[in-house]
């Protein structure tokens, strides 16, 4: 019934946009219908990838300095199959029919702006349905255990390809399209278009391979009370990297060959050959940066932060030597 609705609402927007156009959109649309192989098809109706465009309250809106989003409304309402988890006013429309870059009140009702129904982290639970921004259910999937390891031990950068990942509609993108896309008039056809062909140039980047990093590392930079640490190094990016699987919110964020790397070799720039947590994590607390742990703290809190984020069952925190025999003498 309301997928019905919703189909026909959204065929009802083409077909008022078209009429609007006249003659060169028209034109225009049907040569990249024609050139863009199909994504396919979604159930509920919904385009299957579209461009969220800033658009404004604005008599003559500029666009924004941030690339618009392609979202791939296929793949989501595969994974996410309760649509008021989005839709949480219930109404099959464009979240920026409310949500405008400026923001606004309505019938005494404020709305927020629309960076914040796509960024807010913190949503505090409301009586009736609570609503989800993109980031704040991102964040929510990183609760599960197969991401839980690292992302309890990672701090999020929030750097540019962190933004890009979202902010990535094809350079392809004339300035008129962006235009009428930011005052919400962008032929349905041509927006689909568009997000098609930016979802169909998209590839995940090739992780480097266990293969290719030092198989077993003997962590010795202490090793006074205790034997080195003969660490499990291939073996626990092998691990860590199956149980991840092929999960598409994980492939498009690990944007770099290096990125998984970078949860245990943090802070420096993305690289095969990291430096030593000892380059930085000194024996002793620096009481001029006094956040940093000592080198010994600086190892158990990643090692056992990991095992607890993921539940591992062995090692326990308590069984020392396991990670470390005791010396002999
Ligand atoms: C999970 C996806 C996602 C990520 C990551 C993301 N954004 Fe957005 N952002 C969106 C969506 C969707 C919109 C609404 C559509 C639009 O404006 O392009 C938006 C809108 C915005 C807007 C308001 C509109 C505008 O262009 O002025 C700003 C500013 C913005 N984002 C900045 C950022 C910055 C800076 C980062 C990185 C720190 C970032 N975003 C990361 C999804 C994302
Ligand atoms: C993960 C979040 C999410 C889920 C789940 C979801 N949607 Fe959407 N949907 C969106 C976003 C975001 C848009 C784009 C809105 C915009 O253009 O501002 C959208 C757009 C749409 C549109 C086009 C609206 C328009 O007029 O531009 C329809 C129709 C739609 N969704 C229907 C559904 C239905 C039916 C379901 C359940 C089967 C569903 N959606 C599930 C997030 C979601
Ligand atoms: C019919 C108007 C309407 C539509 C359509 C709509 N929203 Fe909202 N949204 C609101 C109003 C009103 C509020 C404030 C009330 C509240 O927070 O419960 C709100 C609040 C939010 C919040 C909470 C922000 C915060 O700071 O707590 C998020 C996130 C959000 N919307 C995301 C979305 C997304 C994503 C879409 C599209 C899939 C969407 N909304 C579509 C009206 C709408
Ligand atoms: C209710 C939860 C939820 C919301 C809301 C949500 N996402 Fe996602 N997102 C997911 C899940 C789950 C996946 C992984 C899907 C899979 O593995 O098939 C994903 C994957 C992605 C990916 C990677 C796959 C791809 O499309 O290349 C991007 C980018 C993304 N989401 C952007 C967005 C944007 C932009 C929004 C807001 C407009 C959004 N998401 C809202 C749950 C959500
Ligand atoms: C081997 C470690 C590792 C695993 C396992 C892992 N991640 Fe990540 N992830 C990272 C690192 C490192 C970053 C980059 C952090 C940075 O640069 O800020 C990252 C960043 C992200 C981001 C960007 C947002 C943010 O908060 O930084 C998302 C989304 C993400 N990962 C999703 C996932 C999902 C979903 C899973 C599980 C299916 C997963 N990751 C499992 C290491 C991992
Ligand atoms: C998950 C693995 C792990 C567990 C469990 C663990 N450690 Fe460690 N520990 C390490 C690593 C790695 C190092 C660094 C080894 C080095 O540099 O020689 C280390 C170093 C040490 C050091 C400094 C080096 C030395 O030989 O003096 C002490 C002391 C130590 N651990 C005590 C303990 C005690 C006591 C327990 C049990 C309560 C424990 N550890 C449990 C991994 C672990
Ligand atoms: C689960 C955590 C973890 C992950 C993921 C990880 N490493 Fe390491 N790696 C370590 C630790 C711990 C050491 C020992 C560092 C020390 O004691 O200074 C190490 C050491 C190394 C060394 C030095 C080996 C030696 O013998 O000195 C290299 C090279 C290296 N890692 C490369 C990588 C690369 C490349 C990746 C990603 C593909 C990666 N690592 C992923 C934890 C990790
Ligand atoms: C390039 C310098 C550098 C290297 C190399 C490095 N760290 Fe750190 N580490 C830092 C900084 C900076 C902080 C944040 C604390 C602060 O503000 O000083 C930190 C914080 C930590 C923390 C506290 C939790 C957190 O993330 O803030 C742990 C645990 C840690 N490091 C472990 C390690 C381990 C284990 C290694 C080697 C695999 C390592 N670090 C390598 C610079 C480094
Ligand atoms: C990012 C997550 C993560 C970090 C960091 C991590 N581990 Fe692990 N560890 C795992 C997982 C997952 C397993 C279970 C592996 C399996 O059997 O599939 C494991 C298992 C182990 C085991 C038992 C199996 C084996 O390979 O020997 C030991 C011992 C161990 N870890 C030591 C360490 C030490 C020492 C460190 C710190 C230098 C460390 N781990 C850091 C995730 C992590």
């Amino acid at each position: 019934m309301r997928n019905g609705k919703t189909l026909l609402r959204w065929m009802g927007v083409m077909v008022v946009v078209a009429v609007a156009g006249m003659g060169c959109v028209m034109l225009s649309t049907t040569d990249s219908a024609a050139a863009t192989p199909a994504l396919e098809a979604t159930d509920s109706g919904a385009p299957s990838a579209m461009v969220l465009f800033p658009v404004s309250d604005k008599p003559n809106p500029k666009g924004a300095g941030m690339r618009p989003v392609v979202f791939n409304h296929l793949i989501h309402e595969k994974k996410v199959t309760d649509c008021q988890t989005c839709h949480h006013t219930e109404d099959m429309v464009a979240c920026t029919t409310c949500h405008t870059v400026e923001g606004k009140v309505e019938n005494g009702k404020t709305i927020p702006p629309l960076d914040r129904a796509m960024h807010a982290e913190n949503i505090a639970p409301r009586k009736g349905n609570t609503p989800s921004s993109c980031v704040s259910c991102h964040n929510e999937n990183l609760k599960r255990r197969e991401c839980a390891g690292c992302h309890s031990i990672v701090k999020p950068a929030r750097n540019e390809a962190y933004c890009a990942t979202c902010h990535n509609v094809t350079p392809a993108m004339t300035p008129k399209q962006m235009k009428l896309g930011s005052e919400g008039k962008l032929p349905a056809e041509e927006n689909a278009a568009l997000a098609a062909e930016t979802v169909l140039a998209k590839k995940p980047v090739p992780y480097i391979a266990p293969e290719d990093v030092p198989y077993r590392v003997n962590i010795d930079a202490l090793s006074e009370q205790y034997e080195p640490s003969p660490f499990t190094h291939a073996r626990h990016l092998s691990s860590l990297m199956r149980r991840m699987g092929d999960d598409k919110l994980a492939a498009a964020f690990h944007n770099n060959p290096a990125t998984l790397c970078a949860a245990c070799h943090h802070r420096s720039p993305l690289s095969a050959t990291p430096p030593k947590c000892g380059s930085c994590h000194a024996r002793e607390i620096n009481p001029a940066a006094p956040e940093r742990p000592a080198l010994k703290a600086a190892y158990h809190l990643q090692c056992m932060g990991c095992h607890d984020g993921m539940k591992v069952a062995r090692p326990k925190n308590t069984s020392c030597t396991t990670c470390h025999k005791e010396r002999a003498n």
